[in-house]
């Protein structure tokens, strides 16, 4: 019997770092200016981290608020997931450091990398633990502190990346649908239009690599923008067939935050109208994992959902990644 196996998202919570970092000031590093970056991204300022704050801090905080908005204790927790391209350190992983900061001994913790995609990976994985074991409680975080791999002297990419993190959690509810349906993709022939090249096993970092940046954020933007597009429409509308459902029946639409023009092209290919999009991109840039989750517990608080109404997440990222989701609230 499907319906007691749902999976439903019980709560949210979400976590922006104080500082405010403007488009004024990024002028005062590179050749941009506030227009272009306006004109070209939708994006106004985005937050940055402080220089001892942590992925898992941000996490670890995103989670706190989730676990108040849905009434539940940390112990009642039984998985981890955290969706992070900028992981504390390689390992422990970082939802082990979340464990711990937030007291949730009972649980089962690992990360998952799908760069910006990485939110409705972790849903899914959450949802299908859940399908098997209706018991579960499950946080599912992305979240991610983009201002470490920045190359800010680059302003190709430094000006449209941001720090935060946001945060669900997910369980059985009788009567819920929850996550009706998750549909996925990745290509990874296009590794190399969105990437970090240095850091890792293929390149170790070496003093050589530093000086050339290469643990830095290394973007085609062009292609990103045309992969983006066609990915998160595609997916879109495989979710909702999928679903048995049309775009006039979903609530409100809560896609990656990587630039309104992305955005805006998807809004008229799906022919619907950008106010059933939720926004924050103009405050916060790209945050990658954290960017849906954060609009996610934006959207819940502020268009004030209610129990039914059809909501659409639509992510892409490197890899490439990309995944959609309907979910009933
Ligand atoms: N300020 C001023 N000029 C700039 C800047 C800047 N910050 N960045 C680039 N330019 C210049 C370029 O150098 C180029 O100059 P040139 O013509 O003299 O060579 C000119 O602006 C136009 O550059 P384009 O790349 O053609 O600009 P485009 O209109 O494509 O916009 C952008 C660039 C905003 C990056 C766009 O391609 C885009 O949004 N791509 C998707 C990026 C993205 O979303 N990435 C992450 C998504 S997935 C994830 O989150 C991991």
């Amino acid at each position: 019997m499907l319906s007691s196996l749902s999976a439903s998202i019980l709560g949210t919570g979400s976590y922006l770092p104080e500082r405010i970092m403007t488009n004024a000031e990024l002028e005062k590093m590179v050749d941009t200016n506030d227009e272009w970056i306006r004109t070209r991204t939708g994006i106004q300022e985005r937050r940055i981290a402080g220089p001892s704050e942590t992925t898992s801090d941000m996490a670890a905080a995103a989670a706190r608020a989730a676990l108040e908005n849905a009434g539940i204790d940390a112990q009642e927790i039984s998985m981890i997931i955290c969706a992070t391209v900028t992981p504390d350190m390689f390992f422990p992983n970082t939802a082990c450091f979340v464990q711990t900061k937030i007291g949730a001994t009972q649980a089962v913790c690992f990360d998952v990398s799908a760069a910006c995609s990485g939110f409705l990976y972790a849903m899914e994985i959450a949802r299908q633990f859940i399908a098997s074991d209706p018991s579960k409680t499950i946080l599912v975080i992305g979240a991610d502190k983009l201002s470490t791999i920045v190359n800010w002297e680059d302003r190709n990419t430094c000006v449209l990346f941001g720090d935060g993190a946001g945060a669900a959690i997910l369980r059985h509810r009788e009567g819920g649908r929850g996550i009706i349906t998750t549909s996925m993709g990745s290509d990874g022939k296009l590794n190399n239009i969105l990437y970090t090249p240095g850091g890792g096993s293929a390149a170790p970092t070496t003093l050589e690599n530093v000086s050339q940046k290469l643990a830095t954020i290394h973007m085609n933007g062009r292609e990103t923008y045309k992969q983006a597009v066609k990915s998160m429409v595609e997916s879109s509308l495989q979710a909702l067939k999928q679903a048995d459902l049309t775009i006039d029946q979903i609530t409100c639409i809560i896609p990656h935050q990587a630039n309104l023009r992305i955005i805006e092209a998807i809004a008229t290919r799906l022919n619907v109208s950008l106010n059933h999009f939720h926004l924050n991109l103009d405050r916060y840039g790209n945050t990658s994992a954290a960017a849906v989750a954060i609009a996610l517990d934006e959207a819940a608080r502020t268009r004030n959902f209610q129990r039914g109404d059809l909501i659409l997440l639509v992510v892409f990222g490197g890899g490439l990644t990309w995944a959609a989701s309907v979910v009933e609230w």
